[in-house]
């Protein structure tokens, strides 16, 4: 994404914008990696939530006044050395508080109980039995299907706790301290293997913290227009200048969404850029220059498809065309940006799960980097604007909820992710006008039928490949020698990981010949079933 001084801004620019005034819950992240999924659970109760590093201050996490304190799982065990611990003062806080596995143990232990390594580790399915009247547990039946995932146990119970759930290993796989509002569970109740763990969260968050469910897109919506244009008027009067604010629209969700926020706040002043590389897919720009039209807001679409295909002839290798396509958006684009005139802020779509990583990032992650990737948040360096990064706090659904109530088009909201260099990885070999065009048309072929199919927002990415293979075919009565195309379709929850989607036969059959009755020089397409990892979801 971004570069490291452009963050370094954003985490000291964007702090007027991006939050809401909303009943909040802090979820302290002790290295599970279901913590993101925490936030994003208790979200979907419409209580905003935010992750913080376990090692947060209490003053922190105060300041916030969160209606509750959530711990994540975690790797470690609360016994060892260096094990990850919080601020103590937390303890005392008087907020209601829910420890998940090595959360419980770390409530557990630091109360006075005992947690040891546990014989019987646990991981995977379990039954839980209910067996205390515990709020937690309300209206659900007593015994119940959990996810867990842990090596060790409670021993002994703190003071003021008793247990509220078993299983048929774990003695206490709940406790409850009600009269300080302080709960464990072993089992992830954030995992959807968790048959009631939404109901579990809720009981949590909205009956026994009392967290109003208040978060939603009107709300976020509302008090972002409303902080941006404070941030852009103060700006304004403060350097005697109209404060022009940029952006640019790639034609994805985030960056749509970001702008059209902002343009809700500072309306003329704002101006977006989309630079039209060449490697869009069908009518992609023509349908970002309509939508924007229609709202209103002013749009600079700069075709530089030829100084793309220029710099990229003869380019076979992955990492290179990215550079190259990375280095050249930056250029037109620092060439559009001073067209305009002296520009005092930059919007940017970056999301909640982006300043997450980068807040966990070091240097070991980046050694292991398999792609180097380009988008729109790739901006020059060296600029002297301020960020104003209004989904900062959100979650990519909750984008595309709150570009739905800003009236964006389905078509727009809805969208599949899509990478910044756009199809030239989806080439394998020279990215050339005339595969350019071979790849478009397949890749707009697999998209309509998905659609006609109702598949579109069932996967996560569905979308064609050229591959550099040419193979025998016969079409009539001749012989042909032309281009295989493959087909990706996948299913993932974050493209962290992702699996090959099991379409229908009829919708791959119906995919391949029309490709290969529709689109000239392809006489063979093949369905990709791989998953990621050991794949990626791109092939380059
Ligand atoms: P991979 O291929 O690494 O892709 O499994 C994971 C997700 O990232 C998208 N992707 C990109 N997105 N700029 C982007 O904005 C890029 O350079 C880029 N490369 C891959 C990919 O489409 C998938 O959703």
């Amino acid at each position: 994404m971004s570069d490291g001084r452009v963050a370094d801004r954003a985490a000291n620019d964007t702090e007027a914008s991006g939050r809401v005034e909303a009943d909040s819950v802090v979820v302290l992240d002790f290295g599970s990696q279901y913590s993101q999924l925490i936030a994003r659970r208790v979200r979907e109760l419409n209580v905003y939530s935010e992750l913080l590093p376990f090692d947060t201050p209490w003053s922190e996490i105060a300041v916030r006044e969160p209606k509750a304190v959530i711990l994540s799982g975690g790797p470690a065990s609360v016994y060892e050395a260096g094990s990850p611990h919080p601020d103590p003062a937390l303890w005392s806080g008087g907020i209601p508080i829910l420890g998940i596995c090595y959360g419980l143990h770390l409530m557990a232990q630091a109360l006075g109980g005992e947690v040891v390594s546990f014989e019987r580790k646990e991981f995977g399915p379990a039954v839980v039995t209910v067996t205390g009247g515990d709020r937690l547990f309300a209206g659900l039946e007593a015994e119940q299907s959990v996810w867990m995932s842990h090596g060790d146990s409670i021993e002994r119970l703190p003071d003021g706790f008793r247990p509220t759930a078993r299983t048929d290993s774990t003695p206490v796989a709940a406790l409850a301290d009600p009269a300080r509002s302080m709960y464990g569970i072993q089992f992830h109740p954030e995992v959807v293997h968790t048959r009631h763990g939404r109901e579990i969260l809720r009981n949590f968050v909205v009956d026994i913290a009392g967290a109003h469910q208040n978060w939603t897109a009107a709300n976020f919506i509302a008090s972002n227009v409303e902080a941006i244009r404070r941030r852009v008027d103060e700006h304004s009067r403060a350097t005697g200048t109209d404060g022009k604010v940029l952006c640019a629209l790639s034609g994805g969700v985030d960056s749509a969404v970001a702008a059209t926020l902002v343009h809700r706040a500072v309306g003329e002043r704002l101006t977006c850029v989309h630079v039209d590389h060449g490697m869009m897919r069908k009518n992609e720009t023509e349908l970002l220059a309509k939508a924007f039209e229609q709202l209103g807001v002013r749009v600079i679409v700069v075709n530089a498809r030829e100084r793309f295909l220029r710099k990229l002839e003869g380019v076979i290798d992955p990492e290179q065309k990215r550079r190259i396509i990375g280095a050249e958006f930056i250029r037109v684009f620092e060439e559009e940006a001073a067209k305009i005139g002296e520009i005092a802020f930059l919007t940017q779509g970056t999301l909640y799960p982006d300043v997450i990583e980068s807040a966990n990032s070091n240097d070991e992650k980046a050694a292991a980097k398999i792609k180097t990737h380009h988008n729109v948040g790739g901006l020059p360096a060296d600029m002297t604007f301020q960020l104003i990064e209004p989904l900062r706090y959100l979650f990519k659904d909750e984008v595309r909820a709150v570009g739905t109530q800003l009236g964006l088009p389905d078509s727009m909201v809805q969208r599949q992710p899509f990478p910044g260099p756009g199809l030239a990885i989806r080439i394998i070999g020279e990215v050339t006008s005339d595969r350019l065009d071979t790849l478009r048309e397949a890749d707009w072929i697999v998209i309509d039928e998905i659609k006609a199919a109702g598949l579109y927002r069932e996967v996560w990415q569905s979308f064609a490949i050229l591959t550099p293979l040419r193979s025998v075919g016969v079409m009539g009565d001749g012989r042909t020698y032309a281009n295989v195309v493959a087909i990706r379709a996948v299913t993932s929850e974050d493209a962290m990981t992702a699996d090959w989607a099991k379409l229908p036969y009829e919708v791959l059959g119906k995919i391949s010949s029309r490709i290969v009755n529709e689109v000239p020089g392809v006489n063979r397409v093949v369905y990709d079933i791989s998953s990621k990892p050991p794949a990626t979801i791109e092939w380059e």
